[in-house]
């Protein structure tokens, strides 16, 4: 606003400060010539009476003339009162007419109409007020069209994002839904807005985690499901909902995004499927060869060198064996295609078969093994031959990755579980490498010279065979200083379990 402006507003001005100075110019023309007139008459009165020496009348004749000047006194003032109201109410109806226009376009300004324009008719105050007004609720009409504007372009970028978009409050009624959410559930946006949002999504699990959301102070939930759409054809959705909050901190609602991860899903599928081929059809050939190398090996008529290049040949073979039995088992366990044969087993006694399995390698390592799992009572509830994969697999990465010192089984009893611990003197690894050692593929030395055979399967094998039992396996480790794996296991059925 400009404030010079507004200090060179004055109402006196142009209208009121002529107008005083005409009615007191007025006012004193009238004192002068009135007072004129009665000096001139009583002059007259005193001419007459001194000439005709008649003063008696004189007493009369003054009186006559006060009362004549009272009442033409009372005359001129009270029409100069009228003549004064009469120009104050023409000003005052002026003022209050313009006011009335003012609170008229305010009225419908302040309900959004911002196309309002107050008519300036003049370049007084008030002209001046009614531009800066304009001027006012034309740039409030600008900002007001720039953020409807921007709120358009959000909305149809939402409106048109492949991923659904989800908006509920925190009631979890439906606030927002865009056109993904609603070609998915087949609903029209009347149908649902406003509506708890188990009316839209039949799915409990979705609904679960928005309300997980909601209860929790912040962070991201997610779930996958398969969901016959209203088109036709089913379909597979990761679905995120994150907390929303205000600038100060107050939760707002939450946020759920539906992303169809169907053609992702089946390439996965379609790659995994590919991989089971292809290392099943290698698997046979290498039996034969690794077959046929034991039995030239076996043979009679070999130098002590043809017979090393052989022994070499079936390293090899059996070591790709096991690589490719490794894939094949890990693309089964992800596939959902082994089932377990669960009975009770003794850990104990497993524990002492896969140590025996490997007393070879630990002597010829020079490392040292103790087995301190009691032998009665460490029964757990399991299929012994995926348990001895477990064992194997955890019990031959100590053995690699320690190089002097040994190996400690032992285990602990918790709740209804069976915790077996195999700790090794070997290298470590750090809080980081924990973290990704039981992911496909992931070793922890990636330098040139690698020291360690292995292509990073092991270990993936073990927690998705550990958590087909219900159990956990998790490491314990620092560098330099050994490590420790613990793998929890459940020592009755589940249905037990959940009765106990
Ligand atoms: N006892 C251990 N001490 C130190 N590091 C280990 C130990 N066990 C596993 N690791 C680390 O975790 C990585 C992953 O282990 P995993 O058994 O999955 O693969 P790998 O032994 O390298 O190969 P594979 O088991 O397929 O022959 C290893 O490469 C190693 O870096
Ligand atoms: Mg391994």
């Amino acid at each position: 606003m400009n404030l010079r402006k507004l200090h060179s507003i004055s109402i006196h001005n142009k209208i009121l400060i002529p107008f005083v100075f005409f009615t007191t110019f007025l006012a004193g023309l009238l004192l002068i010539f009135g007072s004129n007139t009665i000096f001139i008459y009583m002059e007259r009165m005193l001419r007459s009476a001194y000439t005709s020496g008649q003063f008696s009348d004189l007493q009369t004749e003054l009186l006559q003339l006060k009362q004549r000047v009272f009442w033409v006194g009372l005359l001129i003032s009270g029409g100069l009162v009228l003549f004064l109201m009469l120009v104050f109410s023409l000003i005052i109806g002026v003022i209050t007419r313009y006011i009335r226009r003012f609170k008229a376009v305010a009225q419908k300004v302040s309900q959004g109409d911002f196309s309002q324009r107050i008519e300036v008719t003049s370049d007084d105050e008030i002209g001046q007020l009614a531009s800066i007004f304009n001027e006012m609720t034309s740039n409030l009409q600008i900002s007001t069209q720039s953020v409807i504007q921007e709120k358009n372009r959000s909305e149809a970028i939402i409106e048109e994002m492949p991923a659904g978009v989800l908006v509920t409050d925190l009631q979890g009624d439906i606030l927002m839904l865009n056109r993904t959410v609603r070609a998915i559930f087949g609903v029209r946006e009347t149908e649902v807005m406003g509506y708890p949002v188990a009316r839209m999504v039949p799915h409990e699990d979705v609904v679960s985690q928005i309300d997980t959301v909601v209860q929790a102070e912040g962070g991201t939930e997610e779930t996958e499901w398969a969901h016959e759409i209203s088109s036709g054809g089913r379909k597979r959705f990761k679905v995120r909902s994150s907390l929303v909050r205000k600038a100060l901190g107050e939760k707002l609602g939450v946020v759920t995004v539906f992303q169809d991860i169907t053609l992702e899903k089946e390439l996965i599928e379609l790659r995994e499927g590919f991989l089971r081929t292809i290392t099943h059809e290698l698997r046979t050939p290498l039996t034969s060869i690794i077959g046929f190398i034991e039995l030239a090996r076996g043979g009679s008529g070999l130098d002590d060198r043809q017979k090393k290049y052989l022994t070499v040949s079936l390293e090899c073979a059996i070591n790709l064996k096991t690589m490719i039995n490794d894939i094949l088992d890990l693309s089964k366990l992800e596939a959902g295609q082994v089932e377990l044969k669960r009975a009770p087993l003794n850990i104990y006694d497993l524990s002492e078969d896969v140590i025996e399995s490997l007393v070879p390698v630990l002597k010829d390592k020079g490392l040292t093994i103790k087995n301190l799992i009691s032998p009665q009572g460490s029964v757990v509830y399991g299929d012994k031959e995926k348990l001895r994969r477990i064992l194997v697999n955890i019990l031959s990465n100590a053995i690699k990755f320690t190089h002097e010192g040994g190996i400690v089984f032992s285990s602990q009893t918790q709740g209804s579980d069976l915790i077996v611990r195999i700790k090794d003197t070997g290298i470590g690894m750090d809080v980081e490498g924990q973290k990704v050692i039981f992911e496909k593929f992931r070793q922890l030395d990636y330098s040139s010279k690698r020291m360690y055979e292995g292509i990073g399967l092991g270990l993936s094998i073990v927690k998705e065979l550990v958590e087909l039992h219900d159990g956990k396996v998790w490491a314990e480790s620092r560098p330099g200083q050994g490590s420790e794996f613990f793998v929890q296991l459940p020592t009755v059925p589940p249905a037990e379990k959940t009765a106990s």
